[in-house]
């Protein structure tokens, strides 16, 4: 190993959305759940993380670069992964390249990372789920660790709890695990992404994420606020204060009785329901379920001393048009489900429902007028065609909801809005170009 030779790799993992929800930890350091929960992982294409991890024998620190800008490694948090992965590195050989690492030297090399979001603007969108998955699974496949995806959750899952999740595409389950060193909690596919693929998934993102998103992306601390602030309250909007996930889910064990029984006696049962209506493709429980989880989820938000807000105006406007929508079709046509935040991800049944509720959100939700369409309808425009709106004037033109007889609208309440699917789980990125580093240096391009 005497030339300055530089060894990398590049992954692509997405990120997940729970329809049952992780709230709740019995071992804060491990990052051991109270309850099992279950996600649909979203389509990389539209959200995801890209990781670049590189080793050379000329590295004299460990250093990551997050979208452009260097971060520190020293929280625990990154310190966990980094030791489990390096515990399981094993040999490597590049005969081309004459390059040889055996499984003691992982232990004296320092590494490179660079990862990035293809969704800069969308802060509250499981950042921290697909950035651990992809520095998880992006080093270990460096390392050569034999470890299967199952195994490699379990260390996803001590950078962010959510993580694990997004080690795999579909649908999946987080299984709590009941051993105390958290060897057992894991996750495993329910089912693939092609099981349900006729779903569609819509995501209002909400005005007031883009400007908190403008205050962590200046502060350096998107996706490592999971490292720096935990234990604090920390302001991520000028108008009021927000609560991280991890702070509001310490504050939740410690004060809310509701979560006790949630974690108890709700949740095993809901998993099991949950898992025989995604295998069943049954919408109209699955719906019914999602909805019923979330809403639970804030209500034990709302039982936490002091008592956490994570939903807004918007959220509820959008909860409030989706049920009358549901009760006058007889049937559930789409889902909602809301994470730490007001942005509602919303599921439609399939593309028909989609267009339907795209139409019915852009009423509601009209763009300002200096918006174009395009820039506030993004991922996967053809449900946009599927409704029948290809400009502005198709914006004004709709009419109202015939199940409401309020027909307000919120012109610029939501900042844009995302259609995506189910997607697939971790891949690497053969193509160089893609690769974050300089195959060179080790810096970042
Ligand atoms: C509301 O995984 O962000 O999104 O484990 O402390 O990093 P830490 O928390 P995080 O919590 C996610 C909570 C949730 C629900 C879910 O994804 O299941």
């Amino acid at each position: 190993m005497s030339e300055p030779w530089v060894k990398m790799v590049t992954a692509q993992t997405p990120t997940n959305i729970a329809v049952i929800k992780y709230w709740g930890k019995r071992d804060e350091t491990l990052i051991l759940p109270v309850n099992d929960s279950i996600s649909i992982t979203l389509d990389p294409a539209h959200l995801c993380t890209t990781t670049t991890v590189a080793v050379s024998p000329s590295f004299v620190q460990d250093r990551m670069w997050l979208n452009g800008k260097e971060i520190s490694l020293s929280g625990g948090r990154y310190q966990n992964c980094l030791r489990e992965i390096r515990a399981r590195a094993c040999d490597i050989e590049d005969k081309e390249r004459g390059i040889k690492i055996s499984k003691k030297d992982w232990e004296k090399l320092h590494v490179h990372i660079a990862s990035y979001n293809n969704f800069p603007t969308a802060a509250g969108l499981a950042s921290s789920a697909a950035g651990f998955a992809c520095l998880v699974f992006a080093l270990a496949k460096l390392m050569n660790a034999k470890e299967d995806n199952s195994e490699l959750s379990a260390i996803a899952r001590q950078g962010s709890g959510s993580a694990c999740r997004s080690l795999f595409g579909g649908f999946v389950k987080w299984n709590m695990g009941k051993v105390e060193d958290g060897s057992d909690s894991l996750a495993i596919q329910v089912v693939d992404e092609k099981h349900w693929h006729d779903l569609v998934i819509i995501i209002a993102v909400d005005l007031q994420t883009i400007h908190s998103f403008a205050i962590s992306w200046r502060n350096n601390s998107f996706f490592c606020d999971k490292l720096e602030i935990r234990g604090q309250r920390c302001i991520v909007s000028s108008r009021e204060k927000e609560t991280s996930s991890t702070t509001g889910m310490h504050e939740t064990v410690e004060t809310s009785l509701l979560l006790q029984h949630r974690a108890k006696e709700i949740v095993p049962k809901r998993i099991v329901q949950m898992e025989m209506s995604i295998k069943n493709r049954d919408f109209a429980s699955f719906a019914h379920l999602t909805c019923a989880d979330s809403n639970q989820f804030h209500a034990v938000c709302l039982d936490t001393c002091p008592p956490i807000f994570y939903m807004n105006d918007t959220s509820h406007r959008i909860i409030s048009c989706v049920e009358k929508w549901n009760r006058s079709e007889g049937t559930p046509q789409v889902a909602y489900t809301f994470d730490a935040g007001p942005n509602a991800v919303l599921i439609a049944h399939n593309r028909k429902a989609a267009a339907q509720l795209l139409q019915k959100l852009l009423f509601y939700f009209p763009p300002n007028s200096d918006t174009q369409l395009n820039s506030y309808v993004l991922g996967d425009k053809s449900i946009l065609k599927d409704a029948g709106i290809e400009d502005l004037k198709d914006v004004e033109a709709l009419p109202p909801p015939s199940e409401i007889k309020d027909a307000a609208r919120y012109k610029g309440d939501v900042s844009y809005f995302i259609c995506t699917r189910p997607g697939r789980g971790p891949v690497l990125l053969s193509d160089e170009s893609q690769a974050l580093l300089s195959p060179e240096t080790g810096l970042p391009k």
